[in-house]
């Protein structure tokens, strides 16, 4: 009997932890007006993030943060994308429509068994929530008329106008703009079986395939429709399922679609790594150059280490757009 209740006790434990915010209440955000710059301009700047009960916290943050540095906030459009709880989803819309009664936004949600079915088990099952694959269903999930999207993870924070983002040029033919890291070891993201069946590792022959981060994307959702480019990667994944060609999540299908047919993102877009890495407690420096945008990639996150009251030096820049409210304000 013993370890039945054991593994019983770790169970609840578990998922405890995994739903912490879903009874958080958030503060309401202040009302952003567009600056008179914006005269004239009045070209709809589109935002794909996803929503879920875990990480509520930073998607609220990061939409503030969006809100504060843009010059004309009333030009966003939001498109928010979770998974298919219904009850969930009218707690997630609630928390948004309460905290940021002047947002303008739509709410969709990822047919889970839609993504499910090809999802292997991956090393870090975190990393293999439905959620994650949402970036690869935006150009279905969101209207014909949106053209241009920006997508972004829920761990980051903007100091710059998202409008200046948005503008990344794509050029004549690539149908996404990411930040790109041509040093990172790019070999290490597919398997030795990979690289060694010459069918499918003339996959990056003649292109220059480098590491790209997908969780700061501008997509040409036009350009993707038209070359289908869901059905691509999906296959990818259904291949993924029958052999093991890639070890992380919803990352490597991505890279075999576009690595080095992609339009770079300057990397002031993407000061990442801020989470850390698994060592406990290591906190990360920026990189060189400038910040406009902070992202806490890795394990760590900030609001749970402000939490836990052991916040790395760069959390504090996290914090003031934290819109959590806390026992303290609501006393007041
Ligand atoms: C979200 O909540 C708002 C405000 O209550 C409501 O007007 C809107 O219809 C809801 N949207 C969805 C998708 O449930
Ligand atoms: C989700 O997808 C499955 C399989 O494709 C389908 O049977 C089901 O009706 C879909 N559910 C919704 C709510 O669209």
């Amino acid at each position: 009997m013993a370890p039945t209740i054991l593994l019983l006790g770790f169970i609840l434990t578990f998922s405890s932890t995994i739903h912490p915010n879903t009874a958080l209440s958030f503060k309401e955000a202040p009302k952003f007006y567009n600056s008179p710059n914006c005269l004239g301009q009045d070209d709809p700047i589109h935002i794909a993030m996803t929503l879920d009960s875990t990480y509520l916290r930073g998607s609220m943050a990061a939409i503030l943060s969006i809100l504060h540095h843009s010059t004309c906030p009333d030009n966003l459009r939001f498109h928010f994308i979770s998974a298919s709880s219904i009850t969930t989803n009218r707690d997630l819309n609630r928390t948004i429509a309460t905290s940021f009664p002047y947002l303008t936004y739509y709410m969709y949600s990822l047919n889970d068994s839609t993504v499910s079915g090809l999802i292997s088990t991956s090393i870090r099952s975190s990393l293999d929530c439905p959620l994650n694959y949402a970036r690869n269903y935006l150009s279905t999930l969101l209207p014909n008329t949106v053209r241009k999207v920006v997508y972004l993870d829920n761990d980051v924070v903007l100091v710059d106008d998202i409008a200046k983002l948005a503008a990344t040029e794509l050029g004549e033919e690539a149908v996404l703009a990411a930040p790109q890291y041509c040093n990172a070891n790019f070999k290490n993201y597919f398997t030795p079986s990979f690289w060694a069946n010459p069918a499918l590792s003339m996959t990056f022959e003649g292109r220059n395939a480098c590491y790209f981060n997908t969780g700061v994307m501008v997509i040409d959702l036009e350009r993707w429709r038209k070359g289908d480019f869901t059905t691509k990667i999906t296959e990818w994944m259904e291949l993924q399922k029958r052999m093991r060609i890639y070890e992380l999540g919803s990352l490597p299908p991505f890279l075999l679609v576009f690595a080095g047919k992609i339009a770079p993102v300057d990397h002031r877009w993407n000061q990442h790594g801020l989470g850390g890495d698994n060592f406990n407690g290591l906190c990360r420096d920026l990189h060189p150059g400038p910040v406009s945008l902070l992202h806490w990639s890795g394990k760590g996150k900030p609001w749970a280490r402000l939490d836990a009251g052991r916040p790395c030096p760069l959390d504090s820049l996290w914090a003031p757009f934290d819109l959590l409210q806390t026992t303290s304000s609501l006393d007041s």
